[in-house]
């Protein structure tokens, strides 16, 4: 015990004898455990509704609300709903929504994301209005618009990067046009970060900033997402543009590039397998970082929890609390909204 504190370099205190006899640890840890406001006052990590975004899926029409069968409690929402649930998930204290959008018509190319009466600027609008404190992140990809499914425009059976990267940095600000707070670009083309400040800033939108999905990995946990985005690819994978999830080192470096290129909040995707990459890029960048709890991560612990097996409050808060003290400083997670309700 003693030898264990002093190879930390931590002051040891001494252990003395006591009555003569038997020599008793000196430091005690369960002397700062022992009640509710100790363990409070020492706590070294919290899970803060202020630090919480809650991903949307929007989708055409009005009074709808389709629930995601691989996501339980999560719903494809028409812009009304969507706007009345940014209303409660404020009201709980969630300061931001991760919006995507599921469009009418899909094409090779897709269009429908760059159409200024789309379901993201239709969104935008309506929950401005509603609610006008809520930071609304917009998330930047062509998967949810193209027929293939994949997240850009396709060459040759690839997704071809240059003319797919100028498509995105159009849609990025017609989403800032549209009144988004933040552009959330998440295809993992190279150069991508780069273009969209370029063309925001032509835009006169300097004062948006960009959070780039700067490490995200191309995982097995998206699988519920593609159900609720409607955005799985038609053919073949994302391997080709997204990372490996063998590689910590790669990350490092597709960070450092989204922050040479302008990115203001740089992301690592998933969260939870992935802790070593959430700390790397804290200690390694110290900017701003974001983790995002997939759909995957969320339908493993739901299902575990509707089986009695895990207890949903506690095992919700315990993985958002591990991501935070692995270095996130912001945690994009399907458990936003209940975890705010549960922490007043
Ligand atoms: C699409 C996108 C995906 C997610 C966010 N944006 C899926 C994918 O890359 O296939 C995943 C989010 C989740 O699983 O919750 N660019
Ligand atoms: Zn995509």
């Amino acid at each position: 015990m003693a030898s264990t504190v002093a190879a930390l370099q931590t002051p040891t205190p001494a252990a003395k004898p006591i009555g003569g006899m038997s020599r008793f640890p000196a430091y005690r840890p369960r002397r700062l455990r022992r009640s509710e406001a100790l363990r409070r006052l020492v706590r070294e990590t919290r899970v803060d509704a202020a630090r919480l975004v809650q991903p949307l899926f929007v989708v055409p029409g009005s009074g709808v609300e389709r629930p995601v069968r691989a996501m339980p409690g999560v719903a494809q929402l028409s812009v009304d709903r969507a706007a009345e649930t940014c209303r409660q998930l404020a009201d709980q204290g969630v300061p931001a929504v991760l919006l995507f959008g599921v469009p009418e018509h899909k094409d090779a190319r897709g269009s429908s994301a760059l159409d200024p009466h789309g379901v993201i600027p239709r969104a935008l609008e309506a929950i401005r209005r509603a609610v006008p404190e809520m930071l609304l992140l917009a998330d930047v990809c062509l998967c949810e618009y193209t027929d293939h499914g994949h997240c850009g425009v396709l060459r040759d059976g690839e997704v071809d990067n240059d003319p797919t990267i100028e498509r995105l940095a159009e849609v990025a600000v017609a989403y800032a046009r549209a009144g988004a707070d933040m552009i959330a670009p998440s295809d993992m083309m190279d150069g991508r970060v780069g273009a969209i400040r370029r063309a925001l800033d032509e835009a006169a939108f300097p004062q948006v900033p960009i959070m780039s999905y700067a490490a995200k990995f191309a995982s097995a946990l998206y699988g519920p997402f593609r159900e609720a985005a409607a955005s799985a690819p038609a053919f073949g994978d994302r391997r080709g543009y997204q990372m490996d999830p063998a590689n910590a080192e790669e990350a490092l470096r597709e960070v450092a590039l989204d922050i040479e290129e302008g990115a203001d909040i740089v992301m690592v995707k998933p969260a939870t397998f992935y802790l070593d990459v959430i700390r790397r890029v804290k200690e390694r960048f110290a900017w701003p970082v974001a983790a995002y709890q997939v759909s995957g991560e969320y339908a493993m612990l739901r299902a575990a929890a509707a089986q009695g097996w895990l207890d949903e409050a506690r095992v919700a808060e315990e993985s958002v609390l591990a991501i935070r003290r692995a270095g996130a400083d912001i945690v994009i997670t399907y458990f936003a909204g209940m975890l705010a309700r549960t922490l007043r």
